[in-house]
């Protein structure tokens, strides 16, 4: 009896010496286990006499239940420290300054878009988009640039197999308008989109850029309608004190065509280095829908006359902010996107 309490006191001492859960289930299992002290105790009872067995037998069970307690209690115990621990670790302090969360804005190009675009709708036209990988039929044929044709030249492109290619102006989506709303005259729609070129990238060319086209189809359409639409346009883009000019130019699907230049916005036609001292500004390329391109969209050219104007936005964009390197537009700095912000 005498070994027993010393045997239980040493396992006290090694379990007052454990100070961590994971030492303490190892004692556990050593001493109160299957294999462990306290069952080959019991073990040994059957070599004690009828007498000293019950004895022996009372003695191990209370040394079983007294370390069972100390286990447990010891277990609560760590545990509690090891949850201060850890809240004291993750303790948030409310008194920290909040991380700042900046909204973005809106791209130059979609906000000159939307903006070309709504005022178009304002005046009753519909907006139309197509697809960027296009047939070669609405992209050249339809436009009147046949297979073959030099002008095919200047619009090289991603061919992606013989008859699909990346569109390389929004006159095809103009060409396919003829053909879908022909039977619903008159047409009036005007039509975003991405368009891509064969072009050496630099400061005013890039192999992706955007257009819009616009597109009107009626009985007696003139050139002075699209004169006075397009002074309409240049004088919500750049001011109410805008004029335009028409210098003749070629396009295959207008006839005839034009160039438009709008007043210089920044010198107001006195000269300057931004329109190279002539006071005017060169924005987009316009025409009467040539009576060919009717006909092969199936539209009586005979009854019907229209025009069509295209806008590369990306000029745009560059001469009303001052945006020297049309790349900035598609590298996506924030730092010169979030300068838009303060524009409408
Ligand atoms: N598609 C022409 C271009 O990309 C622009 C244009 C559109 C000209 C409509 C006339 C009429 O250069």
């Amino acid at each position: 009896m005498k070994d027993l309490d010393s045997l239980k006191s040493e396992m006290i001492q090694k379990l007052m010496a454990a100070d961590s859960l994971v030492d303490i289930e190892q004692l556990r299992i050593e001493l109160l286990g299957k294999k462990g002290q306290v069952q080959a105790l019991m073990k040994k009872m059957r070599d004690l006499s009828n007498e000293e067995r019950p004895l022996f037998g009372a003695k191990v069970n209370e040394i079983k239940n007294e370390i069972d307690t100390y286990i447990s209690n010891r277990v609560q115990e760590l545990m509690k420290v090891e949850i201060e621990k850890k809240l004291a670790s993750e303790k948030i302090d409310i008194t920290l300054p909040e991380k700042s969360f900046k909204y973005g804005n809106q791209h130059p190009l979609t906000i000159m878009s939307e903006a070309i675009c709504e005022l178009f709708e304002s005046m009753g036209y519909a907006v139309e988009e197509g697809p960027e990988v296009e047939l070669d039929l609405y992209n050249f044929e339809r436009a009147n640039i046949p297979e073959n044709h030099p002008a095919r030249e200047m619009q090289d492109t991603f061919f992606v197999d013989v008859e699909r290619l990346l569109r390389t102006h929004t006159t095809a989506i103009q060409t396919r308008v003829l053909e879908e709303q022909k039977d619903q005259l008159p047409i009036r729609v005007i039509c975003p989109g991405k368009t891509y070129r064969r072009d050496e990238d630099d400061a005013t060319h890039s192999h992706q850029f955007i257009q819009i086209e616009g597109l009107l189809i009626d009985e007696n359409i003139k050139m002075t309608d699209l004169k006075g639409t397009l002074e309409v346009l240049a004088q919500n883009l750049f001011g109410e004190d805008q004029r335009i000019r028409l210098r003749p130019s070629y396009f295959q699907f207008t006839e005839p065509s034009v160039e438009v230049d709008v007043t210089c916005f920044n010198c107001k036609g006195s000269g300057c280095n931004v329109c190279k001292e002539s006071g005017w500004i060169e924005l987009l390329g316009a025409g009467m829908v040539h009576p060919h391109v009717l006909e092969m969209a199936g539209i009586d050219s005979e009854k019907y006359s229209g025009f069509a104007f295209g806008i590369g936005v990306d000029r745009a964009v560059m001469l009303k902010y001052g945006v020297s390197d049309i790349r900035s537009l598609y590298t996506n700095d924030t730092r010169l996107l979030a300068m838009f912000d303060r524009f409408d």
